[in-house]
């Protein structure tokens, strides 16, 4: 109820406009300021006016019309003055320090979520990411008001980024994270992989593929990380995991990839970290029993890492095959002991004049050039890079893990299963794709 007693309520309130009709006065009094501006006021002399005023309450009886007016501290045109100032000093205060040009920095930048790598033209132009502080290649879409900051700091477990060192180091000091989230899934030496739920660690994914995008110009996964899993390499010693790399995947591929995008942090590029993570992608296909192959396009580096990978993988079984002149060594043979679809196996063997056409028929023969095989292996090895050491892996595929974490099926179904025919090794039931499709 109003607090004003009775008597005191301001009188009816005049149509706001001709013809309008009378509407009630709200029980609460309309503020000096807003009074004025309605146009009907105009009508009422100053006098009338000032009586009216006087008459009224603000604050429950504890101040009068006139303590209530605020009309006198109202900013006027010296106060914008000033303000605009003060505001356009201290753009071109930042612009400045950041290094942005004059007219961005005048103009000002709305605080958005991410408006993408078109955005306003900003550009994160290094990230400072454990010991390395690492430029970027292309425009990865940080919300604008990160993006005005040429340097980000990103901590190097949990990928949280911050636009100043202070910031940062408070961050630093009390962070939990000494390893990626999620679970160690292999581990060889110093190199661990973990493997990441975009669902599960959602933030940490979707920063992730900002670092990502820093290096890739092509791929355009950077919010919509659920239907993901992340594979993280890092390189452990006694501060913790540190982050090295990754590729993302997704948790159900209609077109059969086995990897969406890879990244090497720039400064670990080169040391065969890449083609380690490859290999790693189709160990992961080789346990599903599912040929796999990359998401197109492949960048420049993604093509060599490849096209490195493939020859490497090829050249191996096609060496270790005992009759090589058997019809044992097929595509298909290839393609079951590599993880490799048929397509990439074929163009690899093309692009080396492995694969030649028979005279007068219509097949092809594969045609081993053994001692090229041989001295490219040799090379690889001399390099001795690391490579993936299968009997090291921890993991079970995510449909089948998935399928082991739902609930038993009701009894009348149990029956039904239990009466169906036992199958073959490595043959796929219905029962088992439609575990699979449940909702993970
Ligand atoms: N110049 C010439 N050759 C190169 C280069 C380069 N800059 N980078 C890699 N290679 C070759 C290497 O010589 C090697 O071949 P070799 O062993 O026969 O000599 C092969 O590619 C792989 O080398 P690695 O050291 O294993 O690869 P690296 O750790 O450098 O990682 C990667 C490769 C992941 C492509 C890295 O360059 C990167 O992160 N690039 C930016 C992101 C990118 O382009 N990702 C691929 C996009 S495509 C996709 O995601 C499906
Ligand atoms: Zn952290």
């Amino acid at each position: 109820p109003p607090a004003t007693p009775k008597s005191r309520q301001t009188p009816k309130a005049k149509p706001a406009t001709p013809g309008s009709g009378g509407q009630a006065q709200p029980a609460t009094p309309t503020p000096v300021a807003k009074r004025r501006k309605t146009p009907s006021k105009k009508r009422v002399s100053a006098q009338a006016e000032a009586a009216d005023l006087d008459a009224r309450v603000f604050f429950e009886n504890r101040l009068n019309a006139r303590e209530a007016d605020t009309t006198a501290y109202a900013p006027g045109d010296s106060d914008r003055l000033a303000f605009e100032e003060a505001r356009t000093a201290a753009a071109l205060e930042e612009a400045r320090e950041t290094g942005l040009p004059q007219a961005a920095a005048e103009a000002g930048t709305p605080s958005t979520p991410c408006s993408g790598a078109a955005g306003v033209g900003y550009q994160v132009k290094k990230i400072q990411l454990g010991a390395y502080e690492i430029d970027s290649w292309y425009i990865s879409p940080y919300p604008d008001e990160y993006s005005r900051h040429p340097l980000l700091y990103v901590c190097e477990f949990c990928l949280k980024y911050m636009k100043s060192v202070y910031t940062f180091r408070r961050h630093c000091a009390k962070c939990p994270l000494r390893h990626p989230p999620g679970d160690e899934i292999y581990r060889d030496g110093n190199l661990s992989v973990f493997e990441v739920d975009g669902r599960k660690n959602k933030i940490y994914c979707q920063n992730l593929c900002l670092i990502g995008k820093m290096f890739l110009d092509t791929k355009t996964l950077y919010y919509d990380v659920e239907p993901f899993l992340f594979y993280v390499l890092c390189e452990h010693d006694t501060d913790g995991y540190h982050f090295a790399g990754y590729y993302s995947k997704e948790k159900r591929s209609v077109q059969g990839y086995n990897l969406s995008c890879i990244m090497i942090l720039p400064p670990k590029q080169r040391e065969g970290y890449g083609k380690l993570l490859i290999e790693f992608s189709y160990l992961l296909s080789k346990k599903e029993g599912l040929p796999g192959s990359p998401e197109k396009p492949l960048s420049d580096f993604g093509l060599l890492s490849y096209r490195s990978y493939w020859r490497r993988a090829i050249y191996e079984i096609l060496l270790a095959m005992p009759a090589r002149d058997s019809p044992a060594v097929s595509i298909e043979a290839i393609s079951k002991k590599t993880g490799m679809t048929v397509d990439d196996i074929i163009s690899t063997l093309q692009t080396d004049g492995m694969l030649q056409r028979q005279p007068g028929l219509s097949n092809y023969a594969l045609v081993v050039d053994v001692p090229r095989a041989e001295a490219y292996l040799q090379r690889a090895r001399d390099k001795s890079l690391r490579r993936i050491d299968p009997a090291k892996l921890r993991w079970a595929p995510f449909l089948t893990k998935a399928a082991a974490d739902a609930p038993p099926p009701p009894p009348h179904l149990q029956q039904l299963r239990s009466s169906a025919a036992p199958m073959s090794d490595g043959e796929q039931s219905d029962d088992e794709q439609s575990d699979g499709d449940a909702p993970t």
